[in-house]
Formats: structure tokens, C-alpha cells, sequence
């Protein structure tokens, strides 16, 4: 069986084929350096892009793999969460192919794509814990089956990427800068007392990272002088950052990156049973997160599932990957397929 994978949720257009569990090919085409500008996604500008480059890809797809249009045997899409506009550009075209096409099509929950992608390079593994950080969200799930998910925490205000991201840019590192802060704390011991762990006071599988943010404000407002001059300081060949500025950096993951790991061996505890822990989205490709995240595994005899960087970022391959899965159970969606934005439940209303 062949699915082609339609994304289109925010600032990446990517199309994939993935055939009996392997990847074909996938073309992906980033906005991240047009958005920049902006110092955030503008979601007007990234609803125009995706509808001029769909077509594009698609056809550097089928040309790169040799597949013809007639061999796809169902096409997923990208159904949300994500920006509104921005889906409706990927579901149109997705609902055209379909209907031309005369295939089925499924709409995809696009975070659980992002947990199950882990599947590409090594057999899924369940029952698990599954921990997806991104830059819209930080949910915490007990994954049964790659068809039944159930959420157990989620933060309550920021993402574990957008706080990476508004520390960024209080430092005046370009959007999105968590790699930038990943890269300065290389290899450099965090004080681990610098900040506070946030939201842990409690016995809830929630997250709050707004007060991690306003510590770095503080601290940042008292140390103004690790405010980068300009956007391009930290791209630039030759920059070497101040020790005290890498080291904040450092600190900053550690938090983040400890405050993940007391929340996942809360939930450890609560499922006795796991198997495997699956750790997924934007926020996955950090190194001080998969780190703590491999220790985790190894301490509580866990499988890890931890896709490679590229596949943590939004990307084809994890919808077309879901995508077959979905086919392969016979759930699919008529014409009348919803898109969902940010914020609100992806309802579980396939047609079987
Ligand atoms: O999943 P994703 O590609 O997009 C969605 O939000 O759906 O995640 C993007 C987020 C951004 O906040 C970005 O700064 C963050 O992932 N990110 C990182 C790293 N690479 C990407 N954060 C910390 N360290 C990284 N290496
Ligand atoms: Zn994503």
C-alpha cells in the first residue's frame, strides 16, 4: 500500500510517499527564513506560500521517485491543530487529488504524527509514554496503540518551544532560535540553580513555562550586557559567545529539560506497564532534551523512540507514515473533512 502525506499545518509545506512502512521520498520546502523577518509566523504569508508551492512539490515528488499519480493508493493530509488558513490550503488540495484521483483520504492528527514517526526508523513499541514538544505544544499522552492515544497533560500557558523561542528573542537571536540556544550551551556545564524548574509543586502532568520566561527576563534585564547587538550576531562565521551567555543558554535547556523529565517519570509511575517512550515534535531535535530523554529510557528499561533531528521538525513523512497506518485500519474521511486550529480537540470522526 502507497500513501502520499500532505502538511501543511504552519511554516513547512512538505509532501512524502511512504509505501508498506518505508519512505519513498519527501520534498520540503521551509518558510522559516521569510517568517524570520517578522519574528514569527504571519499567518496571511504562509497560507499564500503553501498554495504556491503544493503543486511544485508534488510534482518533484513523483519525479524524484518514479512513482506515477495512479500508483497512490490513499493520500492523508494534515487536518490540525495548526494555523487555520494554512490547513484549509493543504486540505483543498488534498481533497482534489483525492477526488480526481478516485482514492480515499484521511485526515491526520498532526501531533500524534509527529509521536509515531519514530516508526520509520524502528518498529513501534506500545504500550508507551509519549512526550510532544513543539513550538505551539507540550503534551504528555499514554499511547495504547498507533490508533488510541489518550492525553494526560499539557501546558497551561507557553510551549516548551515557545518558550525556547521568546528567550531567543529577549537575547536577539532570530525566530525561531531554540537551535541557537541548543547550539551556544553545547558542552557547557548548566547551573543548575540559575532558574527555577517551573509548575512542579503539584502532583498534575501539567507544564507552565510563562514564569520560566519572566526568570530570564529578570535575569537578562540585570545582565543586559548578553543582549546581542544585532539578529545576525549569533549566524555570523566567527562568533563566539561571552561564557556567561552560553552558559544561561545551558542552564536554560537544563531547566527545560529537567522540568520534561519529572513530568514523564510522573507519568512512568502512573503506567507501570510501559514499554517505550516516545519523545516528538520541533522541541525533540535539542540535545540536552534527547540526552535526558535516553537516560530516562535506559533508568526505567524503556524502548526509546526519538526520530532523528529532521524528523522532529515538521516534516511529509510523519502524515504519509500515519497516514498508511489509518488506510491500513480502513479509517478514512469524506469530502466534508474538518480542519481544526489550535486550541481546540481533533474529534476521532472517521468513517470506517
Ligand atoms: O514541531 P515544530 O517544527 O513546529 C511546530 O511547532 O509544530 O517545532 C518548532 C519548534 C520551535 O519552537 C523551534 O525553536 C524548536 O521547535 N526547535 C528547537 C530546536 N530545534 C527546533 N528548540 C530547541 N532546540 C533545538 N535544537
Ligand atoms: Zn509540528
Amino acid at each position: 500500500m502507497m500513501c502520499l502525506g500532505i502538511e501543511s499545518s504552519c511554516d513547512e509545506t512538505a509532501m512524502a510517499l511512504v509505501q508498506d512502512g518505508r519512505l519513498l521520498g519527501e520534498q520540503i520546502a521551509s518558510q522559516v527564513d521569510m517568517h524570520a523577518v517578522f519574528g514569527g509566523v504571519v499567518p496571511e504569508l504562509a497560507s499564500r506560500e503553501h498554495l504556491r508551492l503544493l503543486h511544485p512539490l508534488m510534482d518533484a515528488l513523483l519525479q524524484d521517485t518514479g512513482v506515477c499519480l495512479s500508483d497512490i493508493d490513499s493520500i492523508a493530509v494534515s487536518r490540525g491543530p495548526g494555523l487555520l488558513g494554512s490547513l484549509l490550503v493543504g486540505m483543498g488540495f488534498a481533497k482534489g487529488l483525492s477526488f480526481a484521483l478516485g482514492i480515499p483520504l484521511s485526515g491526520v492528527n498532526h501531533l500524534q504524527a509527529h509521536l509515531l514517526v519514530a516508526g520509520l526508523e524502528k518498529p513501534l513499541i506500545f504500550p508507551a509514554i509519549g512526550l510532544l514538544v513543539s513550538g505551539g505544544h507540550t503534551h504528555i499522552y499514554r499511547m495504547q496503540s498507533p490508533l488510541a492515544f489518550e492525553l494526560l497533560g499539557r501546558t497551561i500557558d507557553d510551549a516548551a518551544g515557545e518558550a525556547f523561542d521568546k528567550v531567543a528573542k529577549l537575547l536577539n537571536f532570530p525566530y525561531p532560535g531554540g537551535k541557537h540556544i541548543d547550539r551556544l550551551g553545547l558542552g557547557i556545564a548548566p547551573d543548575t540553580h540559575l532558574l527555577p524548574r517551573p509548575y512542579l509543586s503539584n502532583t498534575n502532568l501539567d507544564f507552565s513555562f510563562s514564569g520560566l520566561k519572566t526568570a530570564v527576563l529578570k535575569y537578562v534585564q540585570d545582565h543586559p550586557q548578553l543582549v546581542l547587538p544585532s539578529m545576525d550576531t549569533v549566524t555570523g562565521k566567527d562568533f563566539v559567545p561571552a561564557p556567561a551567555l552560553a552558559v544561561l543558554c545551558s542552564s536554560f535547556a537544563w531547566t527545560v529539560a529537567d522540568t520534561l523529565r519529572v513530568k514523564v517519570e510522573r507519568a512512568l509511575d502512573r503506567f507501570p506497564d510501559t514499554q517505550g517512550l516516545y519523545v516528538a515534535g520541533g522541541v525533540a531535535a535539542n540535545s540536552v532534551i534527547r540526552a535526558t530523554m535516553h537516560r530516562v529510557a535506559r533508568q526505567h528499561k524503556l524502548e526509546i523512540r526519538l526520530p532523528s533531528p529532521c524528523l522532529c521538525t515538521d516534516n511529509g513523512a510523519m502524515i504519509a507514515f500515519y497516514g498508511e497506518i489509518l488506510a491500513r485500519a480502513g479509517l478514512y474521511h469524506n469530502q466534508d473533512l474538518e480542519a481544526i486550529p489550535r486550541g481546540k480537540p481533533i474529534p476521532w470522526d472517521y468513517k470506517s
